[in-house]
């Protein structure tokens, strides 16, 4: 092939190439794939060139870290100022045990706190409830009273670490009572600086951990955006959660249009509810996963905040900057996790921890290489950490901001994600928007479909999962995992049953009545259920006072 000139088009030569040294290449060496696609199904072309990438419009899409559109991070230093938080997501057992995992991180050098709970207190059952039985302490702490919190932050100076917390039906009383140990500690609430997930939306649609209609569930939403807006100025009051649609099996795309379509409607209810935009939208935060197509994971990224900022400049009028950022948390996806040969699982998360830093991160978890098997271990979760810390102080990709910028087939596939992303929110739009998308089971069906596609590429050998459809062997992983303590379901029992006998019991019924009558009207629920919790009501207490004006949502099967 004749050397190109600089007159000839980019196109033209590219046909050349394809024509010459390509077809006679592949005469004799066939690739290895008729087709190559992304972990999300997309094909990807053999070559890229300014053709594709980064040809015109830079100020329009690419601009500057700090500036709108945003799109090469939220911050104008990114990590040269500050590294993303290391926030390891950990809970189990009672509120004493994981207090010592959680004092454990920080002296490793984690930078955040990230609180599970298990799924009594997620849905709002107390440890001694029936519908408890088998799952108290098991995938994250119990937490029945303002007596576990306590003994879950003991030793740790609230004004002084940001803590997540992955609750969402009860999300109003868990942030109350961690109000009201910060009281305790003499902390005041403007003081505090955290996250609560509060993302009823992608409950219904993936992670299954609802109580209440979708109406009610939404005001409890909306009521923690307006007590926050007031009382907690730095608690971000809401992690819009795209990991746990990926996590169900959809592709990037649809992990990013499904979420900002929820972040669409929690704003339109704010807004319904009397809140101005640029009050509360600086305080809206975001979580996705961050998969193993290294390259797939960081446009999404860009995409994300290209596409969130021009949402908020364009479809809400958002004139604050900072309501135009999208801030996010990413934990690398739990579903990559293999239980065959675990210690290839310290590479895959090395390869999405990469991804969600060179995607601009604010903060991220890792998860271990036994948790395809188990709760982390304290050994696992410290190598889960130090690959951050490796990533951060040793791979130098923190030098630079968006080093990947300006690469053709990253420009090119940011731009096509965001372009499917745009799609999906508008066919949600069409469809009257997310609760009836929900209803309607669209979006929940669409997941569906690309987990079983995805899941049929392996079945047919297409996609490789390394240990499990080639490089198999028969050994078994030879690991200690973690247990729950078998003492902790009584242990919790006896706590939750001593906390009742010891309380002022005509207090608790004055403020449980007080939940009861607020839920009715149209005051905000966060004043009523803080004295309930302040009064050591439990979280089933609160929850059946707020039950019983809301009722118990019940899944529709179309
Ligand atoms: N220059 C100047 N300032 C900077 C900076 C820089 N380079 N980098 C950061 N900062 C500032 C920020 O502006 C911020 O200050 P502000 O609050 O006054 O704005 C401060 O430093 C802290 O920085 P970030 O806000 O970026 O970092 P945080 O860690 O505090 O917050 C977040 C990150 C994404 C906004 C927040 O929402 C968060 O921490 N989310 C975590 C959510 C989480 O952990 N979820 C776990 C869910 S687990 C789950 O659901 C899965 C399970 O079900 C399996």
């Amino acid at each position: 092939m004749s050397n190109l000139t600089e007159t000839e088009s980019i196109a033209s030569a590219k046909q050349r190439w394809q024509d010459g040294p390509v077809a006679k290449t592949i005469a004799r060496f066939p690739e290895q794939r008729e087709e190559f696609v992304t972990a999300s199904g997309r094909p990807v072309e053999r070559l890229y060139t300014p053709e594709d990438g980064v040809k015109d419009r830079y100020n329009e899409r690419l601009g500057f870290p700090g500036m709108y559109p945003y799109t090469r991070g939220v911050q104008p230093t990114m990590y040269r100022g500050r590294f993303w938080t290391m926030r390891q997501y950990a809970g189990f057992a009672t509120a004493e045990e994981s207090n010592k995992r959680y004092r454990y991180l920080l002296d490793q050098g984690a930078k955040g706190l990230s609180v599970a709970f298990d799924l009594p207190t997620q849905i709002g059952y107390d440890s001694d409830d029936d519908m408890s039985l088998g799952e108290v302490g098991k995938v994250g702490v119990a937490i029945d009273s303002l007596a576990d919190m306590e003994a879950l932050f003991d030793g740790i100076p609230l004004d002084q670490v940001s803590t997540s917390m992955t609750i969402n039906s009860t999300a109003s009383i868990l942030l109350a009572m961690y109000i009201a140990v910060a009281e305790k500690q003499g902390v005041t609430p403007d003081k505090l600086s955290g996250t609560i997930q509060n993302d009823i939306l992608k409950e219904y649609i993936a992670r299954g951990t609802y109580r209440f209609p979708p109406g009610p569930s939404l005001r409890l939403t909306s009521d923690i955006f307006a007590y926050c807006t007031e009382n907690v100025p730095g608690w971000n009051t809401i992690s819009i959660s795209g990991y746990h649609i990926r996590e169900a099996g959809s592709t990037a795309g649809e992990e990013i249009g499904f979420t900002l379509a929820n972040a669409v409607c929690y704003i339109e209810t704010a807004i319904k509810a009397g809140l101005k935009v640029d009050d509360f939208a600086p305080r809206l935060a975001f979580f996705f996963a961050a998969h193993s197509d290294l390259l797939e994971e960081v446009a999404k990224f860009r995409a994300a905040r290209r596409l969130y900022a021009r949402i908020m400049k364009e479809r809400f009028g958002a004139t604050n900057p900072k309501s135009q950022m999208l801030r996010f948390h990413t934990q690398t996806g739990g579903v990559t996790l293999t239980a065959q040969q675990p210690d290839n699982n310290v590479v895959r998360v090395a390869i999405q921890a990469l991804a969600a830093v060179l995607g601009g991160a604010q903060s991220l978890h890792t998860n271990s290489k036994d948790e395809a098997l188990a709760l982390p271990t304290e050994e696992s979760v410290t190598v889960a950490l130090r690959t951050q810390q490796i990533i951060a102080h040793e791979s130098g990709v923190t030098n630079t901001i968006d080093p990947l910028a300006g690469s053709f087939f990253l420009e090119k596939l940011t731009d096509d994600l965001e372009a499917e992303a745009e799609a999906i929110i508008a066919e949600i739009d069409r469809k009257g928007g997310m609760p009836t998308a929900i209803e309607q089971r669209y979006v929940q069906k669409r997941i569906e479909e690309s987990a079983y596609k995805f899941g049929q590429s392996i079945d047919r050998g297409d996609r490789v999962i390394v240990g499990v459809n080639k490089f198999a062997t028969d050994e078994q992983p030879k690991m200690d995992l973690f247990e729950v303590p078998e003492a902790t379901t009584q242990r919790q029992v006896d706590r939750v049953r001593k906390v009742r006998d010891d309380r002022d019991e005509q207090r608790v019924t004055r403020a449980l009545d007080a939940v009861g009558q607020a839920a009715q009207g149209d005051d905000n629920l966060m004043p009523p259920i803080l004295e309930a919790v302040r009064a050591y009501a439990t979280v089933g207490e609160v929850c059946r006072a707020l039950s019983g004006v809301f009722g118990e949502y019940e899944e529709s099967f179309q």
